[in-house]
């Protein structure tokens, strides 16, 4: 096994990562100070894994909450039936909240935790590669609004990470190439070796290696914790780790949030924020056509879908959260391994990128 702490004074915790963990009782338990829990699961995952997790918590009281599966159901109406339960079951303030699952759950359990009495006890054991590498760290918590995506939310801190690589085994192809996205997301904007690492361990990380998969968590949660500990708050730094993502969300708003998978939009928009670096004499042709080829290489698009036309996307792009009183602000590389905050990146050098993806690229997709 191993293991990393994210540092944040008193409210430091522990990742661990390492196959089979989830039956590994001692983990768990050094982490519950009282003696209930509450499991979080879904009617996926649920079936899955909740008996050995539940295994494992044998001698506390604890009840499992199953909530359909979706990001449909990351809302309000849902989460009040973690409330429900906890109300309805007399959870006191000890009680830990335990979400297994991916970044849904993660996300929507630790809201809960945040909210219930005011915050209980919250640990995370993420079983998509997308969730063990990003969405579990870092204490942002919430739902959906039906009027925007993460709108409603906190900051709330786990207890402890539990990532059980062996959960990955049930991961599908789609959901393993989506969480590889962020991996190479960490890499692009932080650490040139690691990038270059990831590109000589592809494919034992798609063919599910367990050794590159711990070594991929491992390196992606260092990175990620040491943004967090800077930044925890997003004040800076942190934004960051939007690498890909103004053009990731007009892609998945403007497709219809579900067509494509989180880590699917922001993959091809890493090819756009590469591309944009390019023009702006930052990235060398070469250094963008490598970071779409590695990105075309971990099975993720790498050009926008036929269905959005430039127009809507750069009108989209301007809806982004990130967007500062209407001021279009970018995550975009200086180099591979080291991203900055851009704003004012003139109105041309985007309408050619987004002229590059809509008119050029898709015809080199099909050639790759
Ligand atoms: P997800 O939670 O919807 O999981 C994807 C699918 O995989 C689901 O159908 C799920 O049931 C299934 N699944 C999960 N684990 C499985 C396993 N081991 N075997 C088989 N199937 C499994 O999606 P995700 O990609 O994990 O997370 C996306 C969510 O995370 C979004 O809501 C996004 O907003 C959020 N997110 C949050 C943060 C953060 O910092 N809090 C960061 C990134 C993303
Ligand atoms: N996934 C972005 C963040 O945690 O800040």
């Amino acid at each position: 096994m191993k293991s990393l702490n994210v540092e944040l004074g008193e409210r430091s915790y522990p990742i661990y990562i390492g196959a089979d963990l989830l039956a590994n009782p001692g983990l768990l338990r050094r982490h519950i100070p009282g003696n209930s829990a509450v499991v979080v699961t879904n009617t996926t995952v649920g079936p899955l894994y909740r008996h050995t997790l539940n295994t494992a918590l044998d001698g506390l009281r604890t009840e499992t909450v199953v909530l359909p599966d979706g990001e449909q159901y990351k809302n309000m109406t849902v989460l009040n039936q973690i409330f429900d339960a906890l109300v309805e079951g007399r959870f006191d303030r000890n009680t830990t909240l335990i979400a297994l699952g991916g970044g849904v759950i993660g996300d929507i359990t630790g809201f809960a935790a945040a909210c219930y009495q005011r915050g209980v006890h919250f640990i995370q054991v993420p079983t998509t590669l997308l969730a063990q590498v990003d969405s579990s760290v870092g204490g942002k918590t919430g739902v959906n609004h039906p009027g925007a995506k993460n709108m409603i939310g906190a900051f709330y801190q786990p207890r402890c990470v539990l990532t059980d690589t062996s959960t990955l085994s049930t991961l599908p192809d789609r959901e393993l190439s989506a969480g590889l996205a962020e991996v190479i997301k960490y890499g692009l904007l932080w650490d040139r070796e690691f990038l270059d690492w990831i590109d000589a361990h592809l494919d034992a990380l798609l063919n599910r290696d367990d050794a590159a998969l711990t070594e991929a968590i491992l390196r992606s949660c260092a990175i990620k914790a040491e943004i967090v500990r800077q930044d925890e708050r997003e004040s800076g730094l942190r934004a960051l780790l939007n690498l890909g993502h103004t053009f990731g969300h007009a892609i998945e708003a403007g497709l219809g949030y579900g067509q494509w998978l989180h880590g699917e939009a922001v993959g091809a928009g890493m090819c756009m924020a590469a591309d944009l670096s390019y023009r702006l004499g930052w990235l060398s042709q070469s250094d963008r056509d490598q970071v779409i080829e590695l990105i075309a290489r971990a099975r993720l698009p790498i050009g926008l879908p036929p269905a959005l036309d430039g127009q809507t996307l750069r009108q989209l792009m301007s809806a982004d959260k990130k967007a500062i009183n209407g001021t279009l602000r970018l995550v975009l590389m200086r180099e591979l391994g080291s991203a900055v905050l851009v704003d004012n990146v003139p109105e041309e050098l985007i309408n050619e990128t987004i002229h590059f993806y809509t008119e050029v690229h898709p015809r080199r997709e099909q050639q790759l």
